[in-house]
């Protein structure tokens, strides 16, 4: 691995650099080996770029992320019209923080502890040097006064370190996952050092209310600060400051996903899925990257059950279910892959019948295309984690069923459930009850289906991932978002 040159801070410091800064771990582009051996970048596009897309374009933005591999650092370039500086991680970087400290430590402990954190001070030492290296990467794209928008638990020091270099940018945070309650957050051996690494921002985003409020007690608890409402005191160099927690749930692009899923392409491919599978009367569908906060076992646990008991499957009802690869060399993940496809097998084994299969498996990730083809051709939704922080999966099924057919089956412990109120809500640990819910979605009125759906379609139509960044980037440059604990700033 080449050496990774540290960025020069004087640049910004002399006026240079770009007013609005995104600092996230991912850029929002991948990097495609060329049969020639040469480089591109393909558009990876999630929602949050196409959230500050227009931002960034009318402020002039800079992307500041990795590419997701050990290559050498990509640095500043551009692509698809964008400024972006490509950060690099060694292969020991890739070990010890992506898949050590950000997804064996960070990501079990605010998930709840469903899998056991794993605590090693090396991989603390890697996250610490590499916030340090986006830190000063930030710092010196910032231009004087610019805002800056750092993303999710990858980062959590980086504010704080910004701060330290740049007192004259406004920073903001948002966390994409659960921030979790303080009996659990507490485990973090660095649990000072988080909290106080997150309040170097001005602003910080959680999903939900309670995540705020989590937070909010974070700062009390370990670090014996006081709070009033929504508002952190921090002391400085600079005088004492005021941090604001608030909730800012994050959305999708609804619009382009609704006008995806009215095109005849589209809706021819999720007419011919339904032929595939043998045209069932009901069509179950699970979509969710391969993780064990998902919840997938308990929802294949229940329609095994279903389907032990004669209540649900082929040739009336199929499940599909879409588990596209995540974070394969950490060990919890190759476990859950192994599970979950022991799992698939036995109930395929036990059920099917030549020309029919009760859970079509797919370990794949599609184009947005074919999801919303999926999502078209499916009656039910189940959405089923054990923890998540929002769940855009449950948005996304809405934003396509342009008709207002269709049933969601949702976990009440994801971030959607607190907006989504036509959803059928669950709590996944009790089989006996998903089982029940799942059977009511499967035979619900068409009637009830459309009431349901409409309301969560007009909350998924307003509130979009526009909607979202804007309420944050406004509420980031204002005085203050209220005093309401953990108000939600929506
Ligand atoms: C979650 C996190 C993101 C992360 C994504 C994919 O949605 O909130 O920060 O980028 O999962 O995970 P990965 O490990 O592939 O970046």
């Amino acid at each position: 691995m080449p050496s990774i040159p540290e960025p020069d801070v004087a640049t910004a410091e002399s006026g240079a650099g770009h007013d609005f800064v995104v600092v996230a771990s991912r850029l929002p582009v991948d990097r495609v080996e060329e049969p020639d051996g040469g480089t591109s970048w393909r558009p990876s596009p999630g929602g949050l770029v196409t959230a500050l897309e227009p931002v960034m374009r009318e402020a002039g933005g800079v992307w500041i992320g990795w590419s997701g591999d050990d290559g050498p650092e990509p640095g500043p370039f551009e692509a698809n019209g964008l400024d972006l500086v490509g950060m690099g991680l060694s292969a020991e970087e890739v070990r010890d923080f992506y898949e050590g400290f950000c997804n064996a430590t960070l990501w079990p402990l605010y998930h709840d502890v469903i899998a056991p954190p794993q605590f090693h001070r090396h991989w603390w030492e890697a996250y610490v040097a590499v916030n340090r290296r986006f830190a000063q990467a930030a710092a010196q794209q910032a231009a004087r006064g610019a805002t800056v928008w750092i993303h999710d638990y990858q980062l959590q020091l980086v504010p704080q370190m910004l701060r330290q270099q740049r007192g004259d940018v406004r920073i903001g945070f948002f966390n994409h996952i659960p921030f979790p309650g303080y009996e659990i957050f507490a485990q973090l051996p660095w649990r000072r050092q988080v909290v106080e690494g997150l309040l170097g921002a001005d602003l910080l985003g959680f999903q939900r209310r309670a995540d705020a409020t989590n937070f909010l007690r974070a700062c009390r608890r370990a670090v014996g600060l006081t709070t009033k409402g929504s508002t952190v005191r921090v002391g400085g160099p600079g005088g004492p400051r005021d941090v604001q927690a608030a909730a800012f749930p994050i959305s999708i692009d609804s619009a382009g996903l609704s006008e995806i899923a009215q095109r005849e392409d589209v809706r021819k491919r999720a007419r011919e899925i339904r032929e595939v599978l043998g045209q069932p009367e009901i069509v179950l569908l699970g979509v969710d990257r391969l993780d064990y906060t998902k919840g997938i076992l308990h929802r294949l646990k229940a329609y095994g059950e279903l389907l032990n008991e004669g209540r649900l499957g082929p040739p009336q009802a199929v499940l599909v279910q879409v588990a596209s690869p995540s974070r394969e060399r950490v060990e919890a993940y190759r476990e859950l892959r192994d599970e979950v496809e022991l799992t698939v097998s036995r109930i395929n084994g036990e059920h099917a019948e030549v020309g029919s299969t009760p859970v079509h498996y797919l370990h794949q990730s599609y184009p947005r295309e074919e999801m919303a083809a999926l999502y078209l051709a499916a009656d039910v939704m189940l959405v089923t984690p054990l923890r998540d922080g929002m769940n855009l999966v449950a948005k996304e099924y809405v934003a396509c069923r342009n008709d207002e057919s269709g049933a969601l089956v949702l976990s009440e412990f994801t971030g959607a459930a607190d907006e989504l109120g036509g959803a059928f809500l669950v709590n996944p640990h009790d089989i006996e009850g998903l089982k029940d819910t799942i059977v009511r979605a499967t035979a619900v009125s068409p009637a009830e289906a459309r009431r349901r759906m409409r309301s969560m379609r007009r909350r998924v139509r307003e509130h979009d991932v526009a909607h979202w960044a804007q309420t944050f980037l406004t509420t980031l440059d204002g005085p203050t978002v209220g005093t309401d604990p953990g108000a939600t700033a929506y």
